[in-house]
């Protein structure tokens, strides 16, 4: 099994501003002192996120794990700029969460960050391709040719640009969820969100999907963050941070890595 050590907090200044000016540091995520209480009643509160201080830099591959209600989707929310930090400060790439409009927000969401789920969430009857060219255009500025030839480096990018235009029913689980990542990656986005990403997968699948993300972490450094309640899975990252009752109970490096090679289990 994996071995850690303890990471050092970091304490370097944080930026002041929504829109600051980057800094030489890549630092890419900044989350200071940051707690969620949802109001279910008036008297009834729930906290969710309790005093979490996390810093992420580039090319970082980190999984969130925690037992079920430790507050892990309520993080990845507040990330995803789904839901509003009640306390605290939450920073992405030099944007600060509390200063911007929602519409703010959602521009953001579809430059920034790319989003991997649990069930894969592509549109049916719309080919591979189509599915990785949608962010393009809520992005605008890509024209139709141009789009395609992005959304076809991407799904080159994962191997599958032999599959462009099959549907999603007439894809494997394991190649549907390669078309989800291809969808996160086409925005060039300054992190990839997974929440479960492989819950849904056989064994096999789910190691080829881990591989394919160390893979993308790697040689082109995107910083990933994977929530999983899988050890198995935390094990191909390089960082693990622990929730219970939303705290952060450990934050460590993952010393031996797994990678799974064709018939075989190798520790990096
Ligand atoms: N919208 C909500 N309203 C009220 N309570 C919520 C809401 N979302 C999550 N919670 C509560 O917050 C806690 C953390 O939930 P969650 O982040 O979903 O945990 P996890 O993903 O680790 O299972 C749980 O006690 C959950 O019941
Ligand atoms: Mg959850």
């Amino acid at each position: 099994m994996a071995s850690e050590k303890k990471i050092k907090t970091d304490s370097k200044p944080k930026a002041k501003t929504a829109v600051s000016k980057k800094t030489k540091t890549s630092k890419i995520i900044e989350i200071k002192n940051l707690s969620k209480v949802y109001d279910v009643t008036e008297e009834i509160k729930v906290h969710a996120l309790r005093d979490v201080d996390v810093d992420v830099y580039k090319s970082e591959f980190i999984s969130i794990m925690g037992p079920s209600g430790s507050g892990k989707s309520t993080f990845m929310n507040v990330l995803g700029f789904l839901d509003t930090p009640t306390i605290g400060t939450y920073i992405l790439d030099g944007f600060a969460s509390r200063d911007l409009s929602d519409d703010q927000k959602a521009e953001i969401r579809n430059l920034k960050i790319g989003f991997v789920f649990q069930g894969f969430n592509l549109l049916a009857r719309t080919t591979a391709l189509e599915n990785v060219e949608i962010p393009l255009f809520y992005r605008g500025g890509y024209n139709m040719k141009h789009a395609q030839q992005k959304a076809m480096e991407m799904l080159d990018l994962v191997g599958l640009a032999d599959r462009a235009h099959h549907t999603p029913a007439e894809l494997s689980g394991g190649q549907q969820q390669r078309v989800a990542i291809a969808r996160a990656l086409v925005n060039d986005p300054a992190i990839i969100l997974a929440d479960e990403p492989t819950g849904n997968l056989d064994t096999k699948t789910t190691n080829d999907i881990l591989n394919l993300f160390s893979d993308l972490n790697n040689n082109i450094g995107i910083t990933i963050l994977i929530v999983t309640h899988e050890p198995d899975v935390a094990d191909f990252t390089k960082r693990k941070i622990i929730f219970r009752d939303g705290r952060v109970v450990e934050d460590s490096s993952i010393k031996k890595r797994r990678k799974v090679g064709y018939n075989r289990e190798i520790y990096v």
